[in-house]
């Protein structure tokens, strides 16, 4: 049985009022009815801010709905963070971790990161858990390494039995359109080559770290400029079970056809 699809669309810190989060969550949503789904899931993830309003909108709907970060502890004085309860108050059922822009620009660790994917675990909410190497590191002849070592520490002591609550998300930091992450790199997509290897050795990790059946169920999703233009020939590849979506996920008009995209494939 190959990995179901799962695309997710990441809002980053984008849109910024909770009208607007509701407006194009709503566009997309009804799209969304027209379309059978089969076991393909979709997931949009706005800012913490629009989380309440956004899920109230889509109540009912085949569009689900992920935080973009949470801590791993469930509460206290810890300013500024937010809880896994509460993200499952505003009827999450995904939340990103370990996304590069919080590995990179706020220093989360593998370590860290492994403490929430454990926690979202416990939490029954489901981990996307986003890996990938720098341009340097690619350069450097370093990429299978820095996966297998976010890989390895990240998903330290979990058991096979709850990998199939986990997503993969290999994004390459390069290809991700952030200036901020890439000040001197030409950012772009992975080739279907450089992403076929890199998903082919993930999920060969995988399988050879929790076993054939846990690993080859995981759905490990491609993120990092995927686009309507370029997202057929990297969903085409049987080893792409997916894709995590940042700017073309803002606005159902360059979301669904990335969605659409996807069934085809699972239609084949
Ligand atoms: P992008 O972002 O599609 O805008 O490159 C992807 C991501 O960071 O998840």
């Amino acid at each position: 049985m190959t990995p179901k699809y799962v695309i997710g669309g990441n809002w980053k810190l984008q849109i910024l009022r909770v009208e607007e989060a509701v407006s194009i969550a709503t566009a997309i949503a009804e799209a969304l009815e027209k379309l059978d789904l089969g076991t393909t899931e979709v997931f949009i993830a706005p800012s913490y801010t629009a989380l309440y309003a956004v899920a109230q909108a889509i109540k009912g709907t085949k569009l689900k709905l992920a935080g973009q970060n949470m801590y791993f502890r469930d509460k206290g004085a810890f300013t500024g963070e937010i809880s896994p309860d509460s993200l499952k108050d505003v009827g999450c059922e995904y939340v990103l971790l370990g996304h590069s822009e919080r590995r990179r620009i706020f220093g989360e660790t593998n370590a860290q990161i492994n403490q929430k994917v454990k926690k979202a675990l416990e939490k029954n909410l489901k981990p996307v858990l986003c890996i990938g190497e720098t341009a340097q590191e690619r350069k450097d002849g370093q990429m299978e390494a820095v996966n297998r070592q976010q890989l390895a520490e990240s998903l330290a002591d979990v058991e096979p039995e709850q990998l199939s609550n986990i997503i993969i998300a290999y994004e390459p930091v390069w290809a991700i359109n952030n200036p901020f992450l890439n000040p001197n790199v030409e950012i772009k997509t992975a080739t279907p080559e450089q992403a076929s290897d890199a998903h082919n050795f993930i999920r060969a990790w995988l399988v050879s770290t929790f076993g054939e059946t846990a690993g080859s169920q995981i759905p490990i999703q491609y993120g990092g400029s995927m686009k309507a233009g370029n997202c057929v020939d990297l969903l085409a590849l049987p080893e792409i079970n997916g894709g995590l979506i940042g700017g073309a996920s803002l606005s159902s008009e360059t979301f669904m056809p990335i969605i659409e995209a996807a069934l085809g494939q699972m239609k084949k």
